[in-house]
C-alpha cells in the first residue's frame, strides 16, 4: 500500500484567512475558515489594507487550530501548499511568506497553487468519482471562465469575461438595491420571492468570452429611473438573464470539446438557480454536472491542498523565493 501524503495548505488571497489538512488530495482533515466578512461589510466590501492587517493577526490561530483538529502533527506533514496568486498582492503575500517559512523551518517541500486551479479542485473533495478531462465553468468574485481541464494540472481556457466577473456584478447589484456585502448570497435568497419581470439585456459574442457590465448598468438604470421597483422581482430577472448565458456559453464549450462532463466552481457557484438549472438543461442532452458543497464553493484551504496534491504527484513544486503574483494567470506555474 502507498503511504498516505498529507499536505498542509493556506489560503489568504482575499478575506478569507483559511488553513486545512488535506489527505491524498480529497480527504479534508480540517479545513478551517476564519472570514473577516463582517469587518469589511461596514465599507461595502473588501478593504486589502485591512485584509492583509487581519490574516497576519490570524494566520498562526488558524494554522494551529486546523493542526489539532485534523490531530496532526507539523513533523507529519509531507509538504507544505498557498495560493500564490491571483488575488490582493498584500493578502497573498501573508501566506506565501508563511508557506515558506513553515517549508524552510521544516524542510518540506513548498507547492505554490493557482487561486483558480484551486476552486475547480473541490469538486474532488465532493465529487470522489470526478477525473479530467471535463468542462469546469469557475464563476467567482473576481473570475468567470469557461476552463476545459484535460488533467489535473493542464487547463485550456475556452472563453472569459471581457469585463465584471459574475460575482462582482451580483455585488454590485446588491449593493444598488441596499442589500449590502456580499451580495450573492442575499440576491439568491430574495429572488426566490420573486418573478422575472424585468427585461435585461444579455451580451453574447461570437466567441465564448462572457460580458456583464451591460446587465449590471442597466439594473443601476432601472433603479435610478423607475418610481417604484420590486427588488425581488428585479433579483430573479437578474439572476435569470445571468444564468441563461452561463448555461448557453457552457453547453456550446462542452460541444466544443466534447465531453459530457461539467462542472462550475467559485463562489457563484452556490447560487441555487444556476445549480438547478445548469442540470436541468444538462439532464436533457445527457451530460452530467458537478459542483462543490457549499462550504467549498467560496474561498477555502482544501481547494488549495486538493490541487497542491496534483502538482505534487507531478514534481511541480516552487522554490522558495517564490512571490505573490496578484494577476497570476491559468496554467502559468
Ligand atoms: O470564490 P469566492 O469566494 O472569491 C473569489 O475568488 O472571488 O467568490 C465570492 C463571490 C462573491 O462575489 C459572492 O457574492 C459570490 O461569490 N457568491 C454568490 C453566492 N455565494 C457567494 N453569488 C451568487 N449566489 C450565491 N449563493
Ligand atoms: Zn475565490
Amino acid at each position: 500500500m502507498q503511504k498516505d501524503i498529507l499536505c498542509l495548505a493556506i489560503e489568504t488571497s482575499c478575506d478569507e484567512t483559511s488553513v486545512a489538512i488535506v489527505k491524498n488530495g480529497r480527504e479534508v482533515l480540517s479545513n478551517i475558515i476564519s472570514t473577516q466578512i463582517d469587518i469589511h461589510k461596514k465599507y461595502g466590501g473588501v478593504v486589502p489594507e485591512i485584509a492583509s492587517r487581519n490574516h497576519v493577526e490570524n494566520i498562526t490561530y488558524v494554522i494551529d487550530e486546523a493542526l489539532e483538529k485534523a490531530n496532526v502533527t507539523l513533523e507529519e506533514i509531507d509538504f507544505i501548499a498557498c495560493t500564490y496568486g491571483p488575488g490582493l498582492v498584500g493578502a497573498l503575500l501573508v501566506g506565501v511568506s508563511t508557506a515558506k517559512a513553515m517549508a524552510y523551518a521544516l524542510h518540506k517541500p513548498l507547492v505554490g497553487v493557482h487561486h483558480i486551479e484551486g476552486h475547480i479542485a473541490a469538486n474532488y473533495i465532493t465529487h470522489q468519482e470526478l477525473t479530467p478531462p471535463y468542462l469546469c465553468l469557475v464563476v467567482s468574485g473576481g473570475h468567470s471562465h469557461l476552463v476545459y481541464v484535460k488533467d489535473y494540472t493542464e487547463f485550456e481556457i475556452l472563453g472569459k469575461t471581457r469585463d465584471d466577473a459574475v460575482g462582482e456584478a451580483f455585488d454590485k447589484v446588491a449593493r444598488v438595491v441596499g442589500l449590502g456585502y456580499p451580495g450573492g448570497p442575499k440576491i439568491d435568497k430574495l429572488a426566490k420571492e420573486g418573478k422575472v419581470t424585468y427585461h435585461l439585456p444579455k451580451t453574447f459574442f461570437e466567441n465564448l468570452d462572457f460580458s456583464f457590465s451591460g446587465i449590471k448598468t442597466a439594473v443601476i438604470n432601472l433603479v435610478h429611473k423607475e418610481k417604484e421597483i420590486s427588488v425581488p422581482d428585479l433579483c430573479a430577472s437578474f439572476e435569470d438573464a445571468v444564468t441563461d448565458v452561463l448555461i448557453q456559453n457552457t453547453l456550446k464549450a462542452a460541444e466544443l470539446v466534447k465531453t459530457d462532463k461539467i462542472a462550475i466552481a467559485g463562489g457563484v457557484s452556490a447560487n441555487s438557480y444556476l445549480r438547478s438549472h445548469m442540470e436541468s438543461a444538462a439532464e436533457t442532452l445527457g451530460l452530467k454536472v458537478y459542483y462543490p458543497e457549499l462550504v467549498l464553493c467560496t474561498d477555502n484551504a482544501a481547494m488549495i491542498g486538493a490541487a497542491a496534491y496534483y502538482n505534487y504527484l507531478k514534481g511541480k513544486v516552487s522554490p522558495l523565493d517564490l512571490n505573490a503574483v496578484p494577476n497570476l494567470k491559468i496554467g502559468e506555474n
